[in-house]
């Protein structure tokens, strides 16, 4: 088949600047998210229509195996549809999308595309119990239609009299209006005759448009047979014209989300407090805590627990370890058996061994370890190379900034940094050296030996406070 998207309306009641369909649901802008679904049923083209926001739509999804239609200025969904004929291929039909109709299953695209066949229009209808606002579906008497088109039905539709037409909400009458099936605007058509219905369309009705749901009646008057299919969920077909409404498709994404991860075995203490806004891909007995946001791609190994109000972008952490609660982790490793948090902060380039510990307020950037290192309380580790066994004290610093450039700290296996230590860098401490507190190193520290910088303690013997002077 052909998948044609339609993307190019400017989302008025999104109130933003940027164009509707790039707003983002579960990190991905919706069109992101119906480019994936048109992918998923193997389509011999895909053509995105665009036209509001201008060449930011193609330039942020652009991709090897979408072509772009450009509708300028943007006269309704028949004319849109019109902007991609001429990309189609006509040995195969035409299924229409919405670009910001972002949750429909492949497998009810699938089931519509089985009901319509090579020779059929097909519509996915819904039945809502408030159709405002949505073009009807107008059937005809039961028994009067098309008996192989009523055949393939869903059982759903059964009983029902052929379709004979779409009338859109503001061309409808009160009759029509109390109508609950509504057309979601997802269709599939046999190409060759979907253009020949589209050169036909006028734009003669309340709106001034071009109105794609206008070949309903004009493939009934050539006596082609019109089939509907229904999604499995209601939600499937609802489509964002607010913020509200994305808010309510993020909940229901969110919680299916939870669904899959519940049903793969990983446990969750409240599956509608995540949020994945990307991949997780988590092994066997994970727990993870309320109010997680996972985003990018985030790999957990077997075993780890993530405590309550973690963020982790970008992330992997390996089999056994324990994220405590209010962590921020990203594009990070963190190695097996490891215990990081509560509040710690791993930024990009952190790759830790196995069973290392990191406390709280602990930040660290672009810095290797390897196993059995802890850096437990206050502390900032940058541009950092860390051995085996080493022990960061409470308020050490990494220097690595010199106003202009970065330099690295190397700290050997089995060293011990005294606390509120100053590694002023490019500077070594070598292989089980231990540093006094309160030390600013700025040369290297020889292994094996305690190096120290701090002024010598005295004492001033009789000296008193100073007293408070009272003005006159
Ligand atoms: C359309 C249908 C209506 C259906 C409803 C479902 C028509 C005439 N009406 O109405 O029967 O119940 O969707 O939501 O088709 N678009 C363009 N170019 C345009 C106009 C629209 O690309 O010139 C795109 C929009 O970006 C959007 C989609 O087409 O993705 C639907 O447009 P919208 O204006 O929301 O259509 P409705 O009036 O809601
Ligand atoms: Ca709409």
């Amino acid at each position: 088949m052909n998948i044609v998207i339609l993307a190019a309306g400017m989302g008025k009641r999104m109130n933003s600047d940027l164009p509707k369909v790039l707003h983002a649901l579960a990190g991905k802008p919706m069109l992101g998210h119906v480019l994936d679904t048109a992918r998923v049923l193997s389509p011999s083209r895909i053509v995105v229509v665009y036209g509001h926001g201008g060449e930011q739509v193609p330039t942020l999804l652009a991709s090897a195996d979408v072509a772009w239609a450009k509708q300028d200025p943007q006269l309704g969904t028949g004319h849109a549809v019109i902007q991609a004929v001429g990309l189609l291929d006509e040995s195969v039909p035409t299924l229409v999308l919405y670009g910001d109709v972002p949750l429909t299953a492949p497998a009810t695209l699938a089931g519509l595309m089985r009901a319509a066949g090579q020779d059929k229009l097909g519509l996915l209808t819904v039945d809502l119990p408030d159709p405002s606002g949505y073009g009807r579906i107008v059937r005809g008497l039961p028994g009067s239609g098309d008996a192989s088109s009523s055949s393939v039905q869903p059982a759903k539709l059964a009983g029902r009299g052929p379709i004979l037409r779409i009338v859109e909400h503001k061309d409808a009458d009160e009759a029509i209006r109390r109508i609950g099936e509504v057309n979601t605007g997802i269709l599939v058509a046999p190409t060759v005759a979907l253009k020949r219905w589209l050169a036909a369309l006028s734009n003669d009705n309340a709106q001034k448009e071009y109105y794609l749901t206008d070949i309903v009646a004009m493939a009934v008057a050539e006596g082609m047979p019109v089939v509907g299919a229904q999604p499995a969920a209601v939600h499937e077909t609802l489509g964002v014209n607010s913020k509200s409404q994305l808010a309510e498709l993020e909940r229901i994404f969110q919680r299916q989300f939870a669904q899959t991860l519940l049903d793969a075995g990983v446990g969750l203490a409240d599956p509608s407090r995540l949020d994945v806004r990307g991949k997780l891909i988590v092994g066997r007995d994970c727990f993870i805590d309320v109010n997680c946001v996972f985003e990018g791609e985030v790999v957990l190994g077997d075993r780890v627990r993530i405590g309550a109000n973690c963020v982790l972008k970008d992330a992997r952490i390996e089999t056994g370890t324990d994220i405590l609660p209010m962590c921020h982790i990203d594009q990070a490793v963190v190695g097996k058996g490891s215990r990081i948090g509560p509040y710690s902060r791993l930024r990009p380039g952190t790759v830790l061994g196995e069973e290392n510990h990191v406390g709280n307020f602990v930040e660290m950037k672009n810095t290797r370890t390897a196993s059995h290192s802890k850096a437990n309380h206050l502390a900032y580790v940058g541009d950092a190379v860390i051995g085996a066994r080493v022990n960061i004290g409470a308020g050490t610093i990494t220097c690595n900034y010199d106003g202009v450039n970065k330099h690295q700290t190397v700290i050997e296996d089995d060293a011990f940094i005294g606390s509120d230590t100053q590694l002023v860098a490019p500077v070594t401490v070598g292989k089980g050296a231990t540093l006094g507190a309160g030390t600013t190193l700025t040369r290297d520290a020889p292994a094996g030996e305690l190096t120290i910088s701090r002024a010598k303690q005295v004492t001033v013997p009789g000296w008193k406070r100073p007293i408070k002077i009272t003005p006159k």
